[in-house]
């Protein structure tokens, strides 16, 4: 049966990155079929919902979800609520997924290929944030065992398909014993349970801190890791350097039978309209659903060898949106 995907192009730079990615898909898949949905502030603005009904009803029924970007308030909007956040919670997207690899001559560094497995639907992003009292703000963060044995048995069957060997755990137990402590352990026990299993898999773990300048400093030393919700937000953000920049890094919000793929960078107002969005992290995004949702390892190969090639040979005079798409696009043709 054809693949079928719901498009949200989202705010800003998602309304040229993400038809470029459609592209790049209906090249690779012809049969592909395609739902336009919206989402987003500028939905929110029109419509007062960030993430309409029909929006959700569209993923749901593709099981597979193309997602640009949104731009969000800096402070509290009566109503409003961000669009990412809505659907990760609304679809329970509890796995996010975030491949980072050193790209052809536009990485600052060879050789790291790691991946951060990040807890999608709890921790800070819980939304249980109040005033108490004139002055006094506060948030909970909330870490279930459920949730993380769930995200860790999932991320371990990545690994196993991925043949990654080396999961690191990130989490702040030093003075969180209670949150983060349960974390670790049952990310430790499924470890265990995987081994018992046959799986092949060493494990460590890093307090965040010094995480964050490992990934920084030594990047190529990582192989998988796995964090909760707000760590995971900022080490992916840090690694995307890795690969490049955010106009790079790709991520895959994933539940049960459902996907939402989205580059980690956002709507970046500043260049929008401009046509030099780069479209590599929303058709390595793209590559993502291929690879996960659809399962077809070879065409995701596929669209991410001619990502590799179009960046090592990148067309002559200024790079644009559409440069860089027909350079993965004449890449892809050619076969490699
Ligand atoms: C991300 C983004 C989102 C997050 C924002 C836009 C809510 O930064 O996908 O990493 O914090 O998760
Ligand atoms: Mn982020």
């Amino acid at each position: 049966m054809a693949p079928r995907l719901c498009v949200i192009e989202g705010d800003g730079i998602g309304r040229e990155v993400i038809p470029a990615a459609v592209e790049v898909l209906r090249a690779a898949l012809p049969g592909l079929e395609t739902v336009w949905a919206e989402a987003g502030w500028e939905c929110f603005l029109k419509r007062g919902v960030s993430v309409p009904a029909e929006t959700l009803a569209a993923i749901r029924s593709c099981g597979a979800a193309l997602f640009g970007a949104v731009s969000s308030p800096a402070r509290k909007v009566e109503g409003y609520r961000s669009a990412i956040l809505t659907m990760r919670q609304e679809l329970d997207l509890y796995i996010n997924i975030r491949p980072v690899r050193s790209l052809p001559r536009v990485s600052p560094r060879p050789g790291v290929d790691l991946i951060v497995f990040r807890e999608n639907t709890e921790g800070l992003y819980a939304g249980r944030e109040r005033l108490e009292g004139d002055g006094v703000a506060v948030a909970e963060r909330v870490i279930t065992r459920w949730a993380s044995l769930r995200l860790a048995r999932r991320a371990l069957e990545l690994m196993k398909t991925a043949g990654r060997k080396r999961l690191t755990i990130v989490h702040k137990a030093n003075i969180l014993p209670l949150t983060d402590g349960l974390f670790r352990d049952t990310v430790r026990a499924a470890v265990d349970e995987a081994c018992a299993a046959g799986q092949t898999v060493e494990v460590d773990e890093l307090l965040v801190d010094i995480a964050a300048l490992k990934l920084a400093v030594e990047p190529e030393s990582f192989d998988a890791i796995i964090t909760t919700n707000l760590f995971g937000d900022i080490l992916s953000d840090e690694a995307a350097a890795w690969c490049g920049g955010m106009g790079l890094a790709p991520s895959l919000n994933w539940g049960e039978g459902v996907a939402l793929a989205e580059p980690v960078h956002g709507s970046a107002p500043d260049i929008a309209g401009k046509g030099i969005a780069n479209p590599i992290a929303a058709i390595l995004s793209a590559a993502l659903l291929v690879r996960h949702a659809w399962s077809l390892p070879a065409i995701a190969d596929r669209i991410e060898a001619a990502v590799d090639r179009a960046l090592a040979e990148p067309p002559a005079g200024p790079l644009t949106t559409q440069g860089m798409t027909k350079a993965v696009l004449s890449a892809m043709a050619a076969g490699t």
